[in-house]
């Protein structure tokens, strides 16, 4: 396994033998058993297999969250070195975002909602790093997760528009025993919140279950999951939504088809989840 840090050395890299497929899975690190489920499906792909690793400064539109950010590089390695990535990219800051930098991907329509409207720039910070960590890897397939359902479909937007070569493979949702969706915030709850946490795949389990029981009313569906996280008293909701998941826009009435999705807040730490019905 080789840790590179320049674009010349990944090109290198890449390019030693164009027959050969490359899997790329992009992360911010502090890997967890949801990241590493892409690992393991793009080494299925693909008959090599990159990941990076950058906190992408440009996405986080709160600096706190940002400065708090998990970082642990040396685990990181070690876990990816056992699975056997082949390649793993640590650019600089610098190299992302050299002086002067001023070119920015901005997808329009579908960023305006979820994600969107709670994080703004959050969406363009995602959508230009993709864009260069895909530009520069040019790898056959790129690994994304359901768990950021909005970015996955935003990403798969922007692919269609702008022509990149890279197939975007979408994986489901890794989750503890308990229902929570595994992210690299889950680290930074007590063991208190950590127990409430489990408020979000409660709510959105029992959406599902009224959906599947005929429930198609949109806001009926959002007053269950309201009631159900208002009744945890360390959860604020940021927002509950029920939206189509083609183009993101909010459902106001009967659900045929829908991406369920929320942002709560867990004391300080802000965690999203969502399903799908229908789909
Ligand atoms: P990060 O949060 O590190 O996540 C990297 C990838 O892992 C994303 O595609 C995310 O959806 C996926 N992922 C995270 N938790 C998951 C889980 N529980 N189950 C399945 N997949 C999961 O998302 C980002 O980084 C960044 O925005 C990035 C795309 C790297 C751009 O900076």
């Amino acid at each position: 396994m080789e840790i590179v840090e320049s674009i010349e050395a990944v090109r290198a890299i890449r390019w030693q033998n164009p027959s050969l497929t490359w899997g790329l899975v992009p992360t911010m690190g502090a890997l967890h058993e949801g990241h590493l489920s892409l690992v393991r499906q793009a080494l299925i792909d693909n008959d090599r297999v990159g990941v990076s690793i950058f906190v992408n400064p440009i996405q986080f539109n709160d600096r706190a969250d940002l400065e708090r950010y998990p970082r642990q590089i040396e685990q990181d390695t070690r876990m990816l070195a056992e699975l056997g990535v082949d390649v793993i990219w640590v650019p600089s800051e610098q190299t992302m975002y050299p002086a002067r930098f001023q070119t920015y991907v901005d997808v329009e329509l579908m960023t305006r909602s979820l994600e969107g409207v709670a994080r703004p720039g959050h969406m363009r910070g995602v959508t230009t790093v993709v864009s260069k960590l895909l530009h520069v890897f040019e790898p056959t397939r790129a690994y994304f997760g359901q768990k950021d359902a909005q970015q996955a479909a935003v990403i798969q937007q922007m692919v269609r528009d702008l022509a990149f070569r890279s197939e975007i493979m979408v994986c489901p949702t890794w989750r503890e025993a308990d229902g929570l969706a595994m992210s690299s915030r889950n680290v930074l709850l007590d063991p208190v919140e950590r127990q409430a946490a489990t408020v979000l795949y409660r709510a959105l389990m029992t959406a599902q279950r009224a959906w599947l029981n005929g429930e198609r009313n949109a806001q009926y569906l959002k007053t269950l999951m309201t009631e159900i996280i208002q009744a945890e008293p360390l959860a604020r909701i940021d927002y509950i939504s029920v939206a189509d998941p083609a183009d993101l826009i909010e459902i106001e009435r009967q659900v045929e088809q829908g991406l369920i999705s929320m942002a709560v807040y867990i004391g300080k730490i802000r965690l999203i989840d969502n399903i799908t019905v229908g789909v």
